[in-house]
């Protein structure tokens, strides 16, 4: 049977949505660099779901991951009917002072390593009977982000590679997805550097959980645009009418209290 290959499924959202799609029987693969929460996810996942739940550890950053990737599953005859590209972080603070080693990982995870491994699978996707990317923003792509003006850039792109995608595929069986959660409890504040918004953020956050269960909803119903909540959807669906400035002006203000 088919595979779902999750990327960040260590942790976070990228676990739940695993633990979604093991649920619904689904075997998976989990990717991201800590081997030993891998393992212990595969192992909880294969007992609590009685499927199939391989891992592989690596670093996405890494410029070779999507090829190292791709003749791992191939060496396994592991075949992928659902990729889910989801690792990906943020890092707060003035653009000119993020340090050089977030500045160039955060383009290469966010948008290189995703676009790669979409590159690298959809000869595999487009052979199966039904197939699937989704892709992981955030409701940051919908406007500029100023202190969060890399992340916020790096999300549009998988937002417009994500939809431009899934017009290339129309007629076939695989379609794209892109999912933007907005506010999510997970290990995504701390990784940000984002402490001084933890407070607020956790009164509106979602638990993974539940964005999880609407992606993969939004997933096999082939959405090209999912974004989990009304709260966050209606924020995002204002940022695109009203005038750049004035999501931009909230943002500003929302995030300059670090420090
Ligand atoms: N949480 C939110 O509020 C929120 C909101 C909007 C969008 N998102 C997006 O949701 C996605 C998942 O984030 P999350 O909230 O679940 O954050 P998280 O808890 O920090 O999880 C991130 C996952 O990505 C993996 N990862 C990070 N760097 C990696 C690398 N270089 N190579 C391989 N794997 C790597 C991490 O595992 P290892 O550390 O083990 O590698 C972990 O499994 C991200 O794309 C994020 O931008 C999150």
């Amino acid at each position: 049977m088919p595979y779902a290959l999750i990327t960040g499924a260590s942790g976070g959202i990228g676990l739940a949505i695993a633990r979604e799609l093991a649920s619904r029987k689904h075997d998976v693969i989990l990717i991201a660099r800590s081997e030993d929460q891998l393992r212990k996810h595969a192992e909880e996942i294969r007992k609590q779901y009685g499927v199939s739940a391989e891992y592989l550890a690596l670093d996405l950053a890494n410029p070779n991951a999507s090829i190292t990737i791709l003749e791992w599953a191939t060496s396994r005859n592991f075949s992928i009917d659902i990729l889910v590209n989801n690792a990906g972080f943020g890092s707060w603070g003035k653009f000119h002072e993020i340090p050089e080693s977030e500045f160039r990982g955060m383009m290469q995870l966010n948008m290189i390593a995703l676009a790669e491994l979409c590159r690298a699978f959809l000869p595999q996707l487009l052979k199966q009977s039904k197939a699937y990317i989704l892709n992981v923003s955030s409701t940051a792509a919908y406007q500029a982000v100023p202190t969060l003006s890399l992340y916020a850039a790096t999300k549009a792109f998988v937002l417009l590679l994500t939809r431009g995608l899934n017009w290339e595929l129309k007629g076939t069986q695989v379609s794209a997805s892109c999912l933007s959660p907005g506010p999510t409890s997970t290990g995504f504040i701390d990784r940000a550097n984002l402490q001084a918004m933890k407070d607020r953020a956790e009164k509106f956050s979602m638990k993974p959980e539940e964005v999880a269960r609407i992606a993969i909803e939004g997933m096999y119903a082939r959405k090209p645009e999912i974004i989990p909540g009304f709260t966050n959807w209606l924020s995002a669906k204002l940022a695109e009418i009203v005038p750049k400035f004035v999501p931009e002006q909230i943002a500003a203000n929302l995030y300059k209290t670090k420090g």
